[in-house]
């Protein structure tokens, strides 16, 4: 069994004409224990919302939530709000894009890692504190005994970051959701918390979920790729598969700018390649193949018949009509 396992969820939000929009729309998707997973495409295609509605977050309404998101074989979606409080910031954590706006301004670097720790595993007030310096030095902050005590208008950016994976590590959860994690800082220090997250992935042993713009982190970091597209996955791959042989259009054109591999780490990030045309709008039913409106080789077919997601090579799939199959073990 899967640590973590998203099943045709469809998270839709009704807009104030009273239509309907369909930001996740039928996505499914596992994470093994210890395993980075990474999920890409461009803006509005669903990924931040997929987060969200892992950890129960969207706002219903406007939002609905359908599907199952099994972790460790429990429907996350049939739990009560107090058993969910009781998951998030401890089984399951989650990094934000803004380190700024997700810190309170208010409380100590201390206090706030001690928050979960005394909330979720009962830690005494000293404790927390002693666990909180210790979280501070995992994650590369030096002088945690004196960082603990200060407020984060205090620390860089980078720096908040860091506190940011700490409090998200510091109840040792089994599944770590970061969402672009380094997108809102300078190029330096993006590398240097892409460093700090691939040793965290060696001594934690946390699962991730990794949303990112940035293939160059993809390459990095995770071990398996989803791309998404208008709410839905259109390919899957382990990471060098995907790099090397891309199967569905959407990714090759994602792919045609990509860095070369390490380059994040110097600093030579870019985004990803821009492909002629415009999302199609998620206010309608789509029973064709989301990309057709902008693929290069779309046909009559694409127009017509949504593609499945189907096999290509081993362990690789991807939702197109003419993608090229390889010989798949039976
Ligand atoms: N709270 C909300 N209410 C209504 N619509 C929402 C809400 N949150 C997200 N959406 C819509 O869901 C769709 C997907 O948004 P999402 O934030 O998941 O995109 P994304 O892939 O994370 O993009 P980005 O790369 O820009 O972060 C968008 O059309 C967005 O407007
Ligand atoms: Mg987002």
């Amino acid at each position: 069994m899967a640590l973590l396992e998203v099943e045709n969820l469809q998270t839709h939000f009704r807009t104030p004409d009273g239509g309907v929009n369909r930001a996740v729309d039928g996505l499914s998707f596992s994470v093994e224990a210890g395993e980075t997973v990474a999920i890409v495409g461009e803006s509005g295609c669903g990924k931040s919302v997929t987060s969200m509605s892992i950890l129960r977050l969207i706002p219903e309404p406007p939002g609905k939530i359908a599907g199952a998101i099994r972790f460790n074989g429990r429907d996350l979606l049939k739990l009560s709000d107090r058993e969910m409080r009781a998951i998030r910031g401890n089984e399951i954590s989650m990094i934000f894009q803004e380190p700024m706006t997700s810190l309170n301004p208010v409380l100590t670097i201390g206090q706030q890692i001690g928050e979960a720790l005394r909330l979720h595993q009962g830690m005494s007030r000293s404790q927390a504190e002693a666990k909180a310096v210790e979280m501070l030095t995992l994650v590369g902050i030096p002088a945690p005994a004196r960082r603990v005590k200060e407020y984060p208008h205090q620390l860089s950016g980078g720096m908040r970051q860091r506190v940011m994976i700490a409090i998200a590590l510091a109840c040792n959860p089994k599944l770590l959701i970061a969402d672009e994690p380094t997108t809102a800082l300078d190029v330096t220090i993006q590398a240097q918390i892409l460093d700090l997250m691939r040793d965290l992935k060696r001594t934690v042993g946390a699962a991730i979920v990794l949303i990112t713009h940035d293939l160059g982190v993809v390459a990095e970091v995770a071990e398996r790729v989803i791309v998404m597209y208008a709410g839905r996955k259109v390919e899957e791959a382990k990471v060098e598969e995907l790099f090397r042989a891309p199967k569905h259009p959407y990714t090759q054109g994602l792919l045609g700018a990509v860095p070369k591999l390490g380059s994040s780490l110097t600093g030579e990030t870019e985004r990803l390649a821009e492909i002629p045309g415009l999302v199609p709008s998620l206010k309608q039913r789509i029973d064709y193949c989301v990309f057709a409106g902008r693929c290069p080789y779309a046909t009559d077919l694409c127009r017509e018949v949504t593609p499945a997601l189907e096999e290509k090579a081993p362990g690789h799939v991807a939702a197109c009509h003419y993608a090229v199959k390889e010989a798949v073990a039976a």
